[in-house]
């Protein structure tokens, strides 16, 4: 049986101790973060993350402005409302939550925002900044999987690593970041050969395919770690991964839960980017 990495009590370890840092931001009379929040249509899953990014900014004690746009914003309306936030010294990390409308270019949009208030980590100034190990904001999901192996005592040196999966939100920045942290890394993705044969070479998988239940245990190298990224509601209502967690559970040495696993470091990081966003250029 594999040891449970409890994505939500380290989560919350991060939010304490980000909620320490500010209050000496505020004892110190520094600037205090605050972070604007960009909804455009009202997709329920976005309406939940939204509203979940700001609570976290209350728990915290920083700044949250928030904006709920209708479904037929204009592109040219989102971009002069981003140009604004970018020009307003109040405001210091701008998230345009996706997806956004298909009438509006996702890219553009990324590339509007401030690469200084960029706390998504997705303007490619973020992530080539990433790339060659320069500062910048990090993807928050990918430095949340890094937090999570670090904080459970998972050495990350000398690893062989596999990410299945090559997005450029998770897959390609967590494989940068496990690289960073002088991992042996293996990206693998739809036109792999042999999937499963690279797969039980890893001592660390993370796994961000996005279909559900699709890594089970004959992917798995006994004692690995293994780290899903991926969430999906069956049909029964509840919430799966990409790993068939009973399967994969007893190969493993640890484990990540689907929910309580990653999804809940995605916005602790985020919120550790806010933080960070006032000292880091
Ligand atoms: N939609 C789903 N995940 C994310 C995220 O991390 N950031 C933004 N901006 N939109 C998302």
């Amino acid at each position: 049986m594999a040891n449970i990495i409890d994505g939500k009590k380290i989560s919350q370890e991060i939010k304490d101790e980000l909620k320490a840092e500010v209050e000496g931001i505020k004892s110190r009379g520094e600037k205090v973060p605050c972070l604007a929040v960009i909804q455009v249509g009202n997709d329920p899953a976005s309406t939940v993350y939204v509203s979940n990014k700001k609570k976290a900014c209350e728990y915290i004690g920083i700044g949250s402005k928030s904006f709920e746009l209708k479904e037929e914003t204009t592109q040219d309306e989102l971009l002069n409302l981003i140009d604004d936030l970018n020009n307003d010294d109040e405001v210091t990390g701008i998230l345009v939550q996706l997806p956004v409308p298909k009438h509006i270019d996702e890219d553009l949009i990324i590339r509007r925002i401030d690469p200084k208030k960029d706390v998504d980590g997705f303007h490619p100034m973020s992530v080539g900044a990433l790339l060659i190990g320069e500062k910048g904001f990090l993807s928050c999901t990918p430095a949340g999987v890094i937090q999570l192996l670090k904080r459970s005592g998972v050495e990350i040196a000398g690893k062989d690593c596999v990410v299945i999966g090559r997005s450029n939100i998770v897959g390609k920045p967590m494989s940068v970041l496990l690289l960073r942290e002088n991992g042996t890394v293996t990206i693998c993705h739809s036109k792999t050969k042999d999937l499963k044969e690279v797969c039980k070479r890893a001592d660390i998988l993370v796994v961000a395919i996005g279909k559900p239940k699709m890594i089970d245990a004959s992917y798995i190298k006994e004692g690995a770690v293994v780290i899903d990224v991926g969430i999906h509601r069956m049909e029964n209502g509840k919430l799966c991964g990409d790993v068939d967690y009973e399967s994969a559970e007893k190969q493993a040495s640890f484990i990540t839960p689907v929910p309580g696993g990653v999804g809940p470091m995605t916005i602790a990081m985020l919120m550790k980017n806010c933080v960070e966003a006032t000292k880091l250029f």
